[in-house]
């Protein structure tokens, strides 16, 4: 996914545009570029590569102008390249314009325009709309944007400017998100609040549909219709230093310390361990509603999915109360049955995960509810529900995620002990026993955080390990799933998370001593099963690292490498058996010379299908 950026203001204005792009690049790093207008012409810089190769290209030949924008790019249509990077402009290079999304039907328009006459110059999609409003353009930047975009199929978050029609960033949202910041006599326009917050926490927020135009000292919204919208000014609780590395060496590694604040934070505020109840005011849904509901329907995608699975366990055993889980990429396709005793349940850190929001709409299409579990307030996902539980991890830059998923845990089982408490499944002795247990869990989450350099050791044995297995049962079986998806994420290291159960159906023939499994097997009702499976390996001369229990001692016959945690309820140990695996996944690609948070290929969050 991309990142765009625009500044109209008093600062220097590549300045601005370039620090932007270093907060949004988590979006998507393959290329990246900027164009400003400096009162005469339109100045461009474009490179292939990171936000860092086009800083050096400017210092090497500078350019600067009165305002700008920019965007850093993830590859959709048109491999990494100079041509290719953002921003397009149009043939007489009057209008330049950067584009998040995907424009379904740009060959088509693309074919129309260059019998036309237009000259193309790069493969992308995005270009395309910057000579549609060449075409539609009469002096009025505007009006030949509201024209361009009525032709457009797909999704876009784009920004303009254009040397004929000066002194104006003009942007249009359909998906994707835009924000406008607006500071004291200055303008920030960007694709998430990360660019925003050093300079202001006063935001506008654009909903599909709206165009924003920006002029020197003032804004206004129109529908795509041309009608003037109303909008709410929205004030960001973030404080800009939580975007920052703190002192450490990456974000990822910040924000698994992070976790013990985060899970706090989620907890805070929700819960009385003196009264044994949960508060979650923010479900908009009646009482009454919520005491029909006999199923939870939760769609997710990435570490999000791996969230919910485990939900599904909190939901089943706390709330009583059946739970399916599903990839939202699958799920928008499914030809589902809905009823009105079905709940749906999205989770997303981002709130802009195209597959997740879409999954929701197909949801409300037949008439049903769905929350959200979400890390951003005021994202898509938040404002297209039926209410959110917002988790409190702060912003999370880091592409893999870590303190976002124990958040995530936390959001489900204060969810899942808030719907067996309406619905009367649950008895109070219970709610106090879990309540008191999920207070503990901050604090023993910094517990298993001292294991940090016994696992950066142990990772030194594996580095020329090419294949993984990660195995786990019951609600360990989706954190072997997670385990294995940070160790591909972030060290290119294939590995696969499989139910510990099912290994003798097949990965069993993958054991030998240059695929390590990692074993999680914390001290609950699975525990002897685990230690069984463990021992197949261990007859095939398979090399086994295990998560296990703090005082488990008598596991380390049986493994080579062993990790503790601390004690907790059976149901919570995901809590604290996740972290060790963040770690180890880290460290392994920190010693390849990995860049650990902005992984190859990927990005924060997916806003195209
Ligand atoms: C991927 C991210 O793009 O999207 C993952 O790299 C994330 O870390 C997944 O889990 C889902 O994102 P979200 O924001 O919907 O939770």
């Amino acid at each position: 996914m991309c990142g765009i950026i625009g500044y109209l203001g008093k600062r220097k204005a590549i300045d601005v545009l370039l620090d932007g792009l270093k907060r949004l690049e988590y979006r998507g790093y393959d290329s990246a570029g900027v164009a400003l207008y400096n009162g005469e012409s339109i100045l461009l810089r474009r490179v292939k590569g990171k936000i860092k190769d086009l800083e050096d290209s400017l210092n090497k030949s500078p350019i600067d102008g009165l305002y700008g924008i920019a965007h850093t790019r993830w590859a959709t249509h048109g491999r990494p390249s100079e041509e290719n990077a953002h921003p397009h402009r149009d043939c007489k290079e009057e209008i330049v314009l950067v584009h998040n999304g995907i424009i379904e039907n740009y060959l088509q328009l693309k074919e129309e325009l260059l019998k036309e006459g237009h000259k193309f110059a790069s493969e992308t999609d995005s270009e395309v709309i910057a000579h549609l409003i060449e075409k539609y353009f009469e002096g009025n930047l505007l009006s030949a944007l509201k024209k361009a975009i009525k032709r457009l199929e797909g999704v876009f978050a784009i920004l303009a400017l254009s040397k004929k029609d000066p002194f104006k960033i003009v942007g249009a949202r359909s998906g994707p998100p835009l924000i406008l910041g607006v500071g004291n006599e200055e303008f920030i326009l960007s694709s998430d609040l990360t660019a925003i917050l050093p300079y202001t926490k006063d935001v506008y927020v654009l909903e599909d549909g709206e165009i924003v135009e920006v002029i020197s000292d003032n804004f206004k919204f129109i529908d795509f219709s041309g009608n003037p919208v109303k909008k709410e000014m929205k004030r960001i609780s973030w404080d800009p230093l939580m975007v920052e590395k703190a002192g450490y060496k990456h974000f990822m590694l910040k924000e698994i310390y992070e976790q013990p604040m985060a899970l706090r934070e989620t907890l805070i505020g929700r819960v009385s361990i003196e009264r044994g109840e949960v508060f979650l005011g923010e479900i908009n849904l009646s009482v009454d509603f919520l005491k029909k509901i006999e199923k939870v329907m939760i769609i997710a995608c990435g570490t999000s999915l791996h969230a919910g699975l485990v939900g599904k366990y909190f939901l089943e055993n706390i709330a009583k109360i059946s739970c399916e889980v599903d990839y939202a990429s699958e799920f928008r396709y499914r030809d589902f049955i809905w009823d009105e005793k079905t709940l749906g349940l999205s989770i997303s850190q981002s709130g802009e995960t195209a597959d997740t929001l879409a999954g929701m709409k197909e949801i409300r299409k037949r008439g049903g509810k769905v929350i959200t579990i979400c890390n951003v307030d005021g994202s898509t996902a938040v404002r297209e529900s039926d209410g959110a539980i917002l988790t409190h991890a702060g912003p999370e830059v880091g592409v893999a995620s870590t303190k976002a998923f124990t958040s995530q845990l936390m959001a489900l089982a204060l969810f899942a002990i808030y719907l067996g408490q309406i619905k009367g499944t649950i008895y109070r002795e219970n709610i106090f026993e879990f309540l008191q247990e999920l207070q503990k869990i901050p604090q023993k989450a910094e517990i298993a955080l001292k294991n940090d350099k016994k696992i950066e050791n142990i990772s030194s044995k594996f580095l020329s390990c090419s294949d993984f297995l990660y195995l786990g049962r019951w609600v360990n079986y989706p954190i072997a799933l997670e385990g294995a998806l940070k160790l591909k994420e972030i060290a290119y290291v294939h590995a696969e998370g499989y139910p510990a159960g099912e290994m003798k159906h097949g990965p069993i023939a993958l054991i030998d001593e240059k695929t390590p499994v990692f074993a999680i097997v914390p001290k609950d009702r699975v525990e002897q099963k685990v230690l069984s499976n463990i021992s197949e390996v261990k007859a095939r001369n398979g090399i086994v690292l295990a998560v296990t229990t703090e005082g488990n001692r008598e596991i380390e016959e049986n493994v080579d490498e062993v990790i503790y945690v601390p004690k907790t309820h059976e149901l919570f140990t995901p809590f604290l058996t996740v972290i060790p695996l963040q770690l180890f996944a880290y460290y392994m690609a920190l010693k390849k010379g990995h860049d650990v948070d902005q992984p190859r290929n990927l990005a924060k969050s997916v806003t195209v299908e």
